[in-house]
């Protein structure tokens, strides 16, 4: 037995869990539908980096799961390029269930958050460059190769994270630490222009259910999930976020629908 849980804002985490459950014949099942959080077998968690550590559902699902039948046990991040360590925060969590992480992949994708939680003197960095068509090829490119890798190293049961653990050669630093610690805080408060046809689709792909349309979306309630999938399915970009509202993009991962992405509640 094989299961893929997953969860995914904007579709990279979610192509990369069914492109990989294709290769290791497992069964790809969504985080935020799981009822049974007894796992058994063998189990892969996919998930994106938030603030160098993991989203709050899929924290939530690790502390409300099993994992004393689990027999093989590994995790694969989405990511933009700075995802930090946050193979050792899951492995912290973990501990605390009595299991830890047998191995951990990554895979560099294209960021989904446009300057969305960075404090303000953070703008001048370049993080933005407009998401090209360039940009998006050569990523599915790469995506392709590490899924390859990657698919390799599970059908192989891999366990180069628990031994490098082991031996103490890889460790989080202090500014993993912090971050771990904030990542909590910051408050995301969407905007909404005039733009907006009142469609419902952020109503309907916003994982944490917070969102409810009538003429234009109200966010009716405080706990998000910092998915940004209200912010990058909107089809007029009517959304905007803190310091990013300009209508210069937005990102989702080609192939993975916004039908896909609400199924996963
Ligand atoms: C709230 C938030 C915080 C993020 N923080 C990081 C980060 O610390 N490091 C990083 O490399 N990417 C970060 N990203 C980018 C995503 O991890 C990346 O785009 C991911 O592939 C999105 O996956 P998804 O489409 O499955 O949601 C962040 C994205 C969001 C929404
Ligand atoms: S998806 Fe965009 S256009 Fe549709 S209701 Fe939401 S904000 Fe308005
Ligand atoms: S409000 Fe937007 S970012 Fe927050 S959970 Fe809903 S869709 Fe995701």
């Amino acid at each position: 037995m094989h299961t893929l849980y997953y969860f995914s804002g904007t579709g990279n985490s979610m192509h990369v869990s069914l492109e990989l459950a294709k290769r290791t014949k497992a069964e790809v099942k969504p985080m935020l539908k799981e009822k049974d959080f007894r796992l058994e077998g063998d189990v892969g968690l996919v998930f994106p980096i938030h603030m160098n550590s993991l989203p709050k559902p899929v924290e939530t699902f690790i502390e409300k799961s099993d994992f004393s039948k689990v027999t093989y046990l590994y995790a694969v991040s989405t990511h933009c390029g700075i995802p930090g360590k946050p193979e050792h925060y899951l492995n912290d969590i973990l501990m605390k269930k009595n299991r830890t992480l047998d191995d951990y992949h990554s895979v560099k994708m294209i960021n989904n958050t446009p300057k969305g939680v960075a404090p303000k003197f953070l703008m001048r960095m370049n993080w933005e460059e407009d998401i090209t068509k360039e940009k998006v090829e050569d990523m599915i490119r790469c995506t392709d190769v590490a899924i390859e890798e990657i698919a390799y190293r599970i059908n192989n049961q891999s366990t180069d994270f628990k031994e490098e653990r082991i031996r103490g050669n890889a460790k989080p630093s202090l500014m993993n630490k912090l971050l771990w610690k904030i990542k909590g805080s910051p408050k995301l408060e969407f905007k909404v222009d005039h733009s907006c046809l009142g469609c419902g689709l952020c109503e309907k792909v916003c994982l944490a259910q917070r969102i409810k349309v009538d003429k234009n979306p109200q966010w009716i309630k405080e706990e998000c999930y910092y998915c940004y999938a209200c912010f990058n399915f909107c089809p007029e970009q009517a959304i905007s976020v803190k310091h990013y509202e300009k209508k210069n993009g937005r990102y989702h991962y080609p192939s993975i629908t916004s039908e896909q992405i609400a199924n996963q509640k």
